[in-house]
């Protein structure tokens, strides 16, 4: 453990598990304090569960047992005046905030008939839910704070945007994604002259609840009509040019530390990919 964000508080959406819990607990074996929420109840057009109460109580002890503080409450991201309310109670007993990682999402890939619904409840969280996170955060940023927002390499690959054939809530989720950019850069030039930085980081597949659901397995394996973890695994191999099948929350979690940090305090409106060279295998997506 060393001290780079020491006398920090960082605010993480989706912190119940996950991506969320692990930046949640780096940034806190680094010296900050923790604002935490998560929706921690189920969102109908998700077919894999979303966290649950219980996995919010598990990144409270484990950013605790590392000595640090933090405040965590239910809140839903598509809800600006829930986002506000944690925020501000978590600014009252921890003092201030100078880091936002806006990572909550969702994935409703559609099992059977596709549903419109289920593009609105994908950019509801995972566009509308990362812009209301910076809304109710900026009144609050001082001078080098930073946000962090979660794209995907889904925002650049050829056939992962704007696609019907993906189904509408994977189309909204690489929509989201896709607008997400230009949204980290807008956002990144109106509040540079503040010394507040914006930047988005793009995992490839990562090794959580929302790569690993009967979902995403069916859409690796369509040869297959129940496909398992173990049939899916070696097709996940495909986006990236290194032979793995995915990375670990921890391998985003260093990327959102350094932005965090004041190391990167003239890094701002950036786009930066973890992911294992997966665009070098696709170099003509819409985002490259
Ligand atoms: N796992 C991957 O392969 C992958 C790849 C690229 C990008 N991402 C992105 O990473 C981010 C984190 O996802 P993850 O991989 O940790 O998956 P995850 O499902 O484990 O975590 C997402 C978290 O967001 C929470 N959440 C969902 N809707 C919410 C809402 N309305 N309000 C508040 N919280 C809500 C869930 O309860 C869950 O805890 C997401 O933005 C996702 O799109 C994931």
């Amino acid at each position: 453990m060393t001290d780079r964000l020491e006398g920090k508080v960082a605010f993480i959406t989706g912190a119940a598990r996950g991506q969320g819990r692990s930046h949640a607990v780096r940034l806190a074996q680094e010296g900050a304090d923790i604002i935490a929420i998560d929706l921690c109840e189920q969102i109908e057009s998700n077919p894999y569960p979303l966290a649950t109460p219980e996995d919010l109580k598990e990144t409270v002890r484990l950013v605790e047992d590392l000595g640090r503080r933090i405040v965590a409450s239910k809140a839903d991201v598509r809800e600006r005046g829930q986002l506000r309310n944690a925020l501000e109670a978590g600014i009252a007993e921890l003092g201030r905030v100078d880091i936002v990682v806006a990572n909550a999402g969702i994935l409703p890939m559609a099992m059977g008939d596709p549903d419109p619904l289920d593009f609105v409840d994908a950019t509801d969280v995972d566009l509308v839910g990362v812009m209301n996170t910076v809304a109710v955060a900026v009144p609050h940023l001082g001078e080098y704070s930073s946000v962090i927002v979660t794209g995907s390499t889904a925002a650049m690959l050829p056939n992962t945007t704007d696609n019907p054939a993906m189904g509408p809530g994977s189309a909204g989720y690489g929509w989201s994604k896709k607008t997400l950019i230009g949204y980290t850069e807008q956002m990144a030039l109106h509040l540079a002259p503040r010394f507040v930085r914006v930047n988005c980081v793009h995992p490839t597949n990562v090794d959580t609840d929302l790569l690993h659901n009967d979902g995403i397995y069916q859409q690796f394996r369509p040869d297959l009509p129940h496909p398992t973890r173990e049939d899916a695994e070696p097709a996940f191999n495909v986006f990236q040019a290194m032979p793995i099948p995915y990375v670990e929350p921890v391998d985003v979690s260093n990327l959102v530390l350094f932005l965090a940090s004041d190391e990167a305090r003239y890094i701002t409106g950036q786009q930066i990919r973890v992911d294992a060279g997966s665009l070098l295998k696709f170099p003509h997506g819409p985002g490259n």
